[in-house]
């Protein structure tokens, strides 16, 4: 009897080590874990690229939206969260489990105050969420746009009074320099990707040219070209090998 329990303990004691064992672990141990990413802006026509381009890279997606709707062609696919970016408390608790957020809201300006632009509000309202947070606050890589980059003379074309005053899109314009002058003179870790055209070419090549504050140019002037998909892509080569931290890049085929 005494033989048959030392036996049924050591049995137990050895079951109880290989259960530990394998509790010690985390799930899919041995494996690099999932990186993670916020995305702000998730359901929008450059959003929906960047949210592709995690996927592809095996990044954990949480996107973003005011309408849940928005983002049903990812449901199962990618975890999606209501919320509004100007909604401080709300934005605060979000970004908290980020080490990466990526915010690319826009839409047509509803108001000719270039203050009240969504490029603007959300930079006001994301500097007053991290400041506060320091280092201990996610790297934040925001969506621009390109009036605001240097075209000649140190200049942009919003500077160089290249935009006719009465263009309907002049408030996102200048909302875009507010949000960039706010950035500049913040602590935080930003750093704003910008289009230097309107994204009119297609499909991911992964094959880009990098600018920094100056707008990329083809050799007849014009600014020169990118799709939404490479786009993507250069977000994630910065994310993954930084370069442009509290400054900004514009990027082209
Ligand atoms: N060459 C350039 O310089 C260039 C070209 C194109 C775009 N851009 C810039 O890129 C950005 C994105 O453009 P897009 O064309 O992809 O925009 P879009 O298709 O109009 O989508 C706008 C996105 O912003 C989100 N959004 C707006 N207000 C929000 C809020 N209060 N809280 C949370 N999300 C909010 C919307 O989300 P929900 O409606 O789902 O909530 C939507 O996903 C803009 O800043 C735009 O100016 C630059």
């Amino acid at each position: 009897m005494f033989r048959m329990l030392c036996t049924l303990q050591i049995l137990l004691i050895a079951l109880s080590t290989s259960y530990a064992a394998d509790a010690g672990e985390s799930p899919g141990a041995g494996d690099a874990e999932s990186p993670r990413v916020l995305i702000y802006g998730a359901s929008g026509r450059i959003g929906n690229k960047i949210v592709d381009e995690a996927l592809m890279r095996g990044y954990e997606v949480s996107g973003v939206t005011r309408n849940p709707s928005r983002l049903d062609a990812y449901k199962g696919r990618i975890d999606i969260v209501v919320s509004d970016i100007l909604d401080r408390d709300a934005t605060r608790r979000l970004v908290s489990g980020f080490d990466t957020v990526i915010v690319s809201v826009g839409g047509t300006p509803t108001d000719s105050n270039p203050a009240n632009y969504i490029a603007a509000t959300a930079a006001e309202s994301l500097i007053d969420v991290l400041t506060p947070m320091g280092e201990d606050g996610p790297r934040l890589i925001f969506v621009g746009n390109l009036f605001t980059l240097i075209y000649e003379d140190g200049k942009s074309l919003l500077e160089l009074g290249r935009v006719r005053d009465d263009h309907p899109n002049r408030p996102m314009f200048e909302g875009h320099k507010i949000a960039l002058d706010a950035f500049r003179a913040s602590t935080i870790d930003w750093t704003i990707a910008t289009p230097p055209n309107g994204l009119r070419l297609e499909g991911r090549t992964g094959r880009v040219r990098w600018g920094g504050d100056e707008l990329l140019r083809d050799p007849d002037g014009t600014p020169s070209g990118i799709s939404r998909e490479d786009f993507a892509y250069a977000i994630f080569e910065e994310i993954e090998e930084p370069r442009y931290r509290q400054t900004r890049f514009n990027v082209a085929r």
